[in-house]
């Protein structure tokens, strides 16, 4: 059967990564979460003390950098890896939150993590969420979403998942991040986050999940029959 990409692209907290990881399931193709990638570098950064602005001290950092992803199988997802080491939980943390829209801004940044975002492309059958997939990552992919969801809506999904983790988070502190993210994140001079001409604009906020992958899966069998 023919394989596909499918990208899935939007603000923060629309829900793209478990849109990208359901369909990821049900067609039996590879996931990846390309922010995952951004956070993973992000908390490189601030454990080792580079400071992003200095170019050169940026480019040697990336050459210390391996990022790789492994199965969880509790999870049934796919935890990042740096230089071998899990650090899926400490990149989802606020203090990365609040940095990686200024990482991500980064030239040589973007450089490094879009090359190894696009050696997948050899073999299809991906589902890659994030913010640049459909325009820059795979301008070629077939089917391209560009989720949205209102404001509130996002605060709230993305207030239920981290406060279970850390009880003392407040809503406004929530909402400050997404908006500060948003606007860092659609503002950047290099490959800032906009709809791809050819993106299938899907809005979220009243849909169910399972609503939501019925929807995408029909348009991805459409192509893959076509
Ligand atoms: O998807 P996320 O919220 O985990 O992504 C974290 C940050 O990484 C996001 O605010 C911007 C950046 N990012 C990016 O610039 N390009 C991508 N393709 C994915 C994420």
């Amino acid at each position: 059967m023919k394989k596909i990409i499918i990208t899935v692209d939007g603000y923060s907290s629309c829900g793209k990564s478990t849109l990208a990881k359901a369909l990821a399931k049900k067609l039996n193709y590879v996931f990846i979460d390309s922010g995952a990638m951004y956070r993973a570098i992000t908390f490189y950064f601030l454990r080792n003390n580079i400071d992003w602005n200095n170019t050169g001290e940026v480019i040697e950092a990336l050459k210390n950098i391996h990022l790789s992803f492994t199965y969880n199988e509790k999870y049934g997802s796919s935890d990042i890896l740096l230089n071998g080491e899990n650090v899926e939980t400490h990149i989802r943390e606020m203090a990365i939150s609040d940095k990686v829209s200024d990482v991500a801004a980064v030239k040589e940044v973007r450089e490094f993590t879009v090359a190894q975002q696009q050696t997948n492309t050899a073999s299809k059958g991906i589902v890659m969420d994030g913010r640049d997939i459909g325009t820059v990552v795979f301008p070629e992919a077939e089917l391209k979403i560009f989720l949205t969801a209102d404001p509130a809506v996002r605060v709230e999904r993305r207030y239920a998942q981290i406060v279970l983790k850390d009880p003392t988070i407040t809503r406004e502190e929530i909402k400050k991040n997404l908006e500060m993210r948003d606007y860092l994140d659609s503002t950047r001079e290099i490959s800032p986050l906009r709809k791809a001409e050819d993106a299938i604009v899907l809005d979220n906020s009243h849909l169910t999940q399972q609503e939501q992958v019925d929807l995408v899966l029909q348009w991805a069998n459409e192509k893959i029959n076509s």
